[in-house]
């Protein structure tokens, strides 16, 4: 393999901040230190005036992703293509348990869908339905697997959702095994009832989905989550927060030293529920679960990053299309236009994290760059059982390096990014700050605009305990 050097690095993590040369050999960090003597045959990447920083970690997408009557547009080789591009190396994904089946079967599954993986992926696997089986079968997801967290839902009633007993179970079975279970919290039953009065009265636009989904529902549903983890005695993994009242439950909890722990996305920190008032059917492109909320949770989520109550932000990449073509009906939002309850739930962000996060967090919200860091590669590399090998940039770890460019202006277009979806959330916004050039595992894959990665070059995840920082 290519020996490697990163030369002149401002090498940034979540508690360093110093100048050096990084050595890469065999994919790995060898050497950390003050001009770094190599030879001729040595790739050489000049990182002055750049930040080098951790490849970025992402612990919730949906790739090529069955949600009953809809499907995500973006194969593991896209969006993992477009991860890269935004700086993200490390992708953990949700894998799903097929109705009536052991979640063993849905592995199998997903593992043929992320060989064409760019990057190193991992799996989370949603349980919909837990019996004395599925419980055996966790115990091998996690000893034999590498799977050392599971999603539940408390929302989708029908589709994914499970009862509060079985979560129960869930979570048990997980904490006690050095697993973690994260928990879609959303009170299902309640919003069935708001959804269906909403469209017997005529309500069927995309503004309906807001309406009928209540911060103080997921409240409620997070107090509860936390609640059972807390009798089971487990840790718990709140996935994209939204509201106030979820973050002072979890902040209640944690108060109490309970091992509770949550994400937010970038959308919940930029957009807000003004979205929805878009003309026509464009409020469809913001039906993401929990919806946009307003101003006031977003001033609560920011205060929740500075407090560290929300430990991680990453992005919930669920691309639906806006157009039917060219993908289908299946992959596109246009199958709720008469209907907001059959709007496909999830919009995309894979490739803007960073630079939304450098831009609004650290050059607008006083953020610090290590906590920039900290809270899109750090953290949830270690509480989801991946660090030191992902997360940082240490002696040892993998050599995945990017190299941003701080100063640089542009613009997100959805024209120029490398998912499959057809729009952004953030269409036009200008943003400071850009990704140049990204190394996996010591592999030049991103170089400007230019692609060098291939699809497969990504690897499986087996991942270690979860829910330890
Ligand atoms: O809208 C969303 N978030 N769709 C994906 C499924 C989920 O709830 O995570
Ligand atoms: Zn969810
Ligand atoms: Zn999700």
């Amino acid at each position: 393999m290519t020996t490697v050097l990163v030369k002149n690095a401002h090498v940034v993590t979540a508690v360093d901040n110093y100048t050096a040369d990084i050595l890469i050999e065999n994919g790995r960090v060898h050497t950390i230190g003050m001009n770094i003597p190599v030879g001729d045959d040595v790739e050489v990447h000049d990182a002055s005036g750049l930040l080098t920083l951790p490849g970025g970690v992402d612990v919730h997408t949906h790739l090529d992703w069955d949600f009953g009557v809809a499907k995500t547009v973006d194969t593991f080789g896209t969006g993992t293509k477009a991860a890269a591009f935004g700086g993200t190396t490390t992708v953990v994904d949700f894998c799903n348990q097929p109705p009536g089946e052991s979640p063993l079967v849905g592995l199998e599954d997903w593992h043929r869908r992320r060989e064409s993986a760019c990057v190193d992926v991992g799996a989370h696997v949603i349980l919909n339905q837990v019996n004395d089986q599925t419980l055996i079968d966790m115990k091998t997801l996690i000893a034999g697997e590498g799977v050392t967290s599971f999603k539940l839902f408390m929302a989708y009633p029908g589709v994914m959702m499970i009862e509060d007993g079985a979560m129960f179970k869930a979570m048990r079975m997980a904490g006690g095994q050095g697993a973690m279970t994260c928990v879609h919290a959303e009170n299902g039953p309640v919003i069935q009832v708001l959804i269906e009065e909403a469209l017997a009265e005529g309500r069927t636009s995309p503004k309906q989905h807001m309406l009928t989904r209540p911060p103080l529902m997921e409240g409620e549903a997070t107090h509860r989550a936390i609640r059972i983890s807390e009798l089971a005695d487990a840790p718990l993994y709140i996935v994209h927060l939204s509201a106030g009242e979820a973050l002072a439950a979890v902040r209640e909890a944690r108060d109490r030293d309970i091992r509770v722990h949550a994400e937010t996305c970038p959308h919940y920190l930029f957009l807000t529920d003004e979205e929805y008032d878009r003309p026509d059917f464009d409020g469809a492109k913001y039906v993401a679960t929990p919806p946009l909320r307003g101003h006031e949770h977003q001033a609560a989520l920011w205060r929740g990053l500075k407090t560290n109550d929300l430990e991680v932000v990453s992005t919930d990449h669920c691309p639906f299309c806006f157009n039917e073509q060219p993908f289908g009906m299946k992959y596109s939002k246009q199958q709720g236009v008469d209907d907001f309850s059959r709007i496909p739930n999830g919009a995309p962000g894979i490739e803007t994290r960073l630079p939304l996060m450098y831009d609004g967090g650290v050059r607008k919200q006083g953020m610090s760059i290590n906590r920039f860091v900290e809270l899109t590669a750090t953290t949830p590399a270690k509480l989801f059982g991946l660090f030191p090998r992902k997360g940082t940039i240490a002696v040892g770890s993998d050599a995945d390096i990017v190299l941003f460019d701080p100063d640089e202006e542009w613009t997100i277009r959805a024209s120029e990014h490398h998912s499959r979806v057809d729009y952004s959330l953030f269409e036009g916004r200008p943003v400071t700050g850009r990704v140049k050039k990204v190394l996996m595992r010591g592999q030049l894959i991103v170089d400007g605009a230019e692609w060098l990665g291939r699809e497969g070059a990504g690897e499986f995840l087996s991942r270690g305990e979860c829910g330890i920082l």
